[in-house]
């Protein structure tokens, strides 16, 4: 065991988180309070619950299953619609502020243009930076084709966003592409200052005992243990494709999981599912789980880790 100080502080295109564990959108955040408590319990950044243009119900329950390698969902961004949620937007990004604790916005649209109008009214906000998600698996049957499955139409997406913004912007992919790296340096040519990756995989559990789809939209995305090794791949394959930063999502439980998405190139790690396996203090769990194992293995800071898995 070696006994260095250990530097876990990340620079995220300009954002200084003290750890790289961020809140993933969707879980917990979906409310200002929200957002702070899971800042005051460790994470290192906040994405709260993406807002789109208008009201939005989502979809009926059930809307969340558990099977044996991690949960299905299709909640079907619900949300208050961009003008109902400014107030507690700010909220969020004023009292993780305070903590140290920076926000990332998370928006979605339906057509391109609805991405130019919430990312208008976002930035009366003034963010630091956006996380773009062009990739739910759960609203084709409202708004067609995920943008994230095609690589003209992220770009198109992220090019209105940047006219629109000030912000760092960042594009959430879907792993369910044939090459995550076309899509990828699309949007990185298009102005995407990082890339997160990724969002859940289309997915279907089904009841053996009444023989029909659990979920109420019938197919859902994979969140959870599953998806670790699909997230690794597309992190590991990006990191050799992009110059941008790379936010890891898919599977982070613990320090090591973190640790292997750094070790493939991510940045930073999000946690969503993970707070449904190990509570909120999942956030400090992993970090002090990462701090262990940089003392044991000799690591000083997460540079000498990040890409390591790239060596020959
Ligand atoms: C219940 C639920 C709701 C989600 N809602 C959103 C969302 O609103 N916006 C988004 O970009 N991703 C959303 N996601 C995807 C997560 O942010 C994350 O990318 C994905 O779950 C993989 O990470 P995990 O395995 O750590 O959960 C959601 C995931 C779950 C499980």
């Amino acid at each position: 065991m070696v006994d260095l100080p250990i530097d876990i502080s990340v620079d995220l295109c300009g954002l200084k988180m003290k750890n790289p564990t961020m809140l993933a959108s969707g879980l917990v955040g979906i409310s200002g309070a929200a957002c702070v408590f899971a800042a005051q319990h460790g994470a290192g950044a906040i994405v709260p619950k993406s807002i789109g243009p208008r009201e939005r119900e989502g979809h009926k329950n059930p809307i969340l299953v558990e099977f044996q390698g991690g949960f299905l969902n299709a909640v079907g961004l619900p949300n208050a619609g961009v003008d109902q949620s400014l107030i507690e937007l700010e909220f969020a990004m004023k009292h993780c502020a305070d903590k140290g604790v920076p926000v990332i916005l998370s928006l979605f649209g339906g057509t391109k243009e609805e991405f130019g109008e919430v990312v208008n009214k976002l930035s009366t906000l003034n963010p630091a930076m956006l996380e773009v998600n062009l990739s739910c698996p759960n609203t084709a049957s409202d708004f067609g084709r995920a943008f994230a499955l095609d690589a003209q139409h992220a770009a198109d997406v992220i090019r209105i966003v940047n006219q629109n913004t000030m912000a760092k912007v960042s594009a959430k992919l879907a792993p369910n592409v044939p090459d995550i790296k076309e899509i990828a340096r699309a949007v990185v040519e298009a102005g995407a200052d990082a890339i997160t990756a990724t969002n859940t995989m289309p997915g279907m559990v089904i009841d053996v005992a009444t023989g029909k789809p659990v979920l109420q939209n019938k197919e859902g995305g994979i969140s959870g243990y599953a998806m670790k090794p699909i997230a690794v791949r597309c992190i590991y394959d990006l990191y050799k494709t992009v110059k941008v930063p790379i936010i890891g999502s898919g599977g982070v439980t613990t320090g090591n999981d973190a640790i292997e998405m750094i070790m493939a190139g991510a940045t930073a790690v999000q946690i969503g599912t993970g707070i449904y396996y190990r509570g909120i203090e999942v956030f400090k769990k992993v970090t002090e789980e990462m701090i262990a194992f940089m003392k044991k293995e000799g690591y000083a800071s997460l540079h000498e880790i990040r890409g390591l898995a790239h060596r020959e």
